[in-house]
């Protein structure tokens, strides 16, 4: 087996955008991070070492982490954070997986600008299951904030209210048009007219789902967080944070001469302000060399593409509902046929109580809040996986996480009088192999508003999803258990639901959370964990002897 290492050192860095330069959190001084290259079966070590004032997690997005809990990385979840001056050593092995996914901080807001991709490449003489591309880019989409958002998040959660939206978007860091310095800050593709390219677009903003398009030209969707898919043929592609999704570009367009506008911008449902901002990039056709002469300082025409209105859920929902497993003989979709378990999670925003140590400013000293079944999740002080491991839940976590919601009542309709959650550090427990089904329900207590949930340690397949209240006597002889999209984070619509099955043959604990991190930060999380089996091989390793400590 293949290792391949890594050195993340993470230090401050100064960086310029739009116009302004700050002093920011990178990984070897580059923003967006290095890409970490592994091929399908790969072991990958990367040592992070902290330079910065901040405590530091890196969780790796979307890689399964079979028996490799320790390394997944969510502070305070699977580890204790890497404290200033000390290191850790992420240890993972790359099983069943290859695609596009990505690394990112896990712990309070350091992801705005700690994030990186991992591009896994199928094993030595397998080739795609498409045509194969000339080239290659990674294609992350980001926010920049002018201020701190250390400083951002810690005053929202002080005051209980919204944090404040970032100031631009990014393509691969860089925000583009929008920017008076565009002429540095402008991400460009340079493509050679009739080739064609795979995109490995990856949404790493914090709080925004994004549409993404590129003017005249039709993008091939052929892979979706790291599983092949159904080819579709798209102008837009829609991509929650914590998504990832490979398109293949063919460079033919018939007026190579234009100057065409990549763009990103968010589809928000939420009724909290967001940032409008559209990140655009420069796809540019390289010239014959003769000719570059001549065209060097004529203007060119700038083409942009045509994006959805921010809130057009009917193009959301019926833009994943495409998205579908490839399901044949050589990538079969290993669906869950029957379920074990059943759960019902509404997921939503509310209000709770001000804690002593917060100023709230909402009214009678309440706080934003979000939720799933109503528990607003509060944050231990060691990590849950430790607690697990060595018997030491008392006063760590209980397991009294209501397996039902609290409450039933019409979620699309007038909300209920009562729209206070309520917190604590509640978790599921699974036993080893069990089929887990699960629907998530949008509560739109305080508006409909869709959210991208992540569920950290395994892949799952969106069996339904639909408009509405989820109707358990009808909504589940619809299921589709043939060909559903896999993935390791689903877009739960507003005003709408998603269910999901899978099933939980890695020991260990596993977050889920929305991966809008504003939602997150107000508590739209919970974790499940996942018991030992009996053999030998389907137990959870004892912690590596570097496992940072609380
Ligand atoms: Cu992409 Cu829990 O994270
Ligand atoms: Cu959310």
């Amino acid at each position: 087996r293949i290792t391949r290492h890594y050195k993340f050192n993470i230090k401050m860095q100064n960086v310029t955008r739009l116009c302004q330069t700050k002093s920011i959190v990178t990984v070897n001084g580059q923003f967006p991070g290095p890409r970490i290259i592994a091929r399908e079966g790969d072991r990958i070590a990367v040592k992070v070492v902290n330079h910065v004032q901040y405590n530091v997690t890196i969780h790796w997005h979307g890689i399964r982490q079979v028996k490799s809990g320790w390394a997944d990385g969510p502070a305070y979840i699977t580890q204790c954070p890497i404290q200033t001056g000390q290191s850790y050593v992420y240890n993972f092995t790359v099983i069943g997986q290859r695609g596009t996914l990505w690394w990112h901080a896990h712990i309070s807001w350091l992801r705005t600008t700690l994030y990186g991709p991992i591009v896994i490449l199928p094993k030595k003489h397998v080739p795609y299951p498409f045509p194969q591309p000339f080239k290659e880019v990674p294609i992350i989409l980001g926010d920049w904030w002018k201020a701190d958002t250390e400083a951002v998040i810690n005053q929202a959660i002080q005051t209980g209210l919204a944090p404040n939206i970032s100031d631009a978007h990014t393509i691969n860091g860089l925000p583009g048009l929008v920017s008076n310095c565009k002429a540095k800050e402008t991400f460009k593709l340079k493509v050679k007219p009739g080739k064609t390219y795979l995109l490995r677009l990856i949404n790493a903003a914090l709080n925004d789902e994004m549409f993404f398009s590129i003017a005249n030209h039709t993008l091939t969707v052929v892979e979706a967080d790291a599983v092949y898919v159904k080819p579709i043929s798209t102008n837009i592609v829609l991509i929650t944070p914590g998504q990832t999704t490979n398109v293949l570009l063919k460079a033919k367009s018939k007026d190579p001469n234009a100057n065409f506008v990549i763009a990103a911008r968010p589809y928000a449902t939420g009724p909290a302000s967001f940032d409008n901002t559209t990140a655009t990039g420069l796809l540019e056709y390289k010239k014959p060399s003769l000719s570059s002469h001549n065209s060097k300082n004529k203007k060119l025409p700038l083409l942009i593409p045509v994006l959805p209105k921010f809130n057009d859920t009917v193009f959301a929902m019926n833009f994943n509902k495409k998205v579908r497993s490839l399901a044949n003989a050589r990538f079969p979709a290993k669906v869950p046929k029957t379920v074990d378990k059943q759960f019902f999670f509404t997921v939503g925003l509310g209000i709770s109580k001000c804690s002593k140590n917060q100023q709230c400013q909402g009214p009678n000293n309440t706080r934003v809040s979000a939720a799933i079944n109503n528990v607003s999740f509060v944050m231990p002080n060691i990590a849950l996986l430790q607690a697990h491991f060595f018997n030491q839940s008392k006063g760590v976590y209980t397991t009294d996480f209501p397996s039902n919601p609290p409450f039933k009542f019409n979620y699309t309709g007038t909300p209920p009088n009562n729209i206070m959650v309520s917190s604590g550090t509640k978790v599921v427990v699974l036993p080893f192999n069990t089929s887990v089904e699960l629907v998530l329900q949008d509560t739109s207590i305080i508006g409909a508003e869709s959210h991208p949930l992540h569920l950290h340690g395994f892949n799952f397949f969106i069996v339904g999803q639909g408009n509405g209240n989820f109707d358990p006597r009808k909504d589940p002889s619809k299921f589709n258990l043939v060909d559903p999209a896999e993935r390791n984070t689903a877009g739960v619509p507003s005003g709408g639901w998603v269910a999901v099955r899978f099933l939980a043959d890695n020991p260990g604990v596993w977050f889920m959370h929305c991966h809008l991190e504003v939602h997150t930060s107000w508590g739209l999380k919970m974790a499940w964990i996942v018991q030992d089996g009996k053999r030998r091989n389907q137990k959870l390793p004892p912690p590596p002897s570097d496992l940072p400590k609380c």
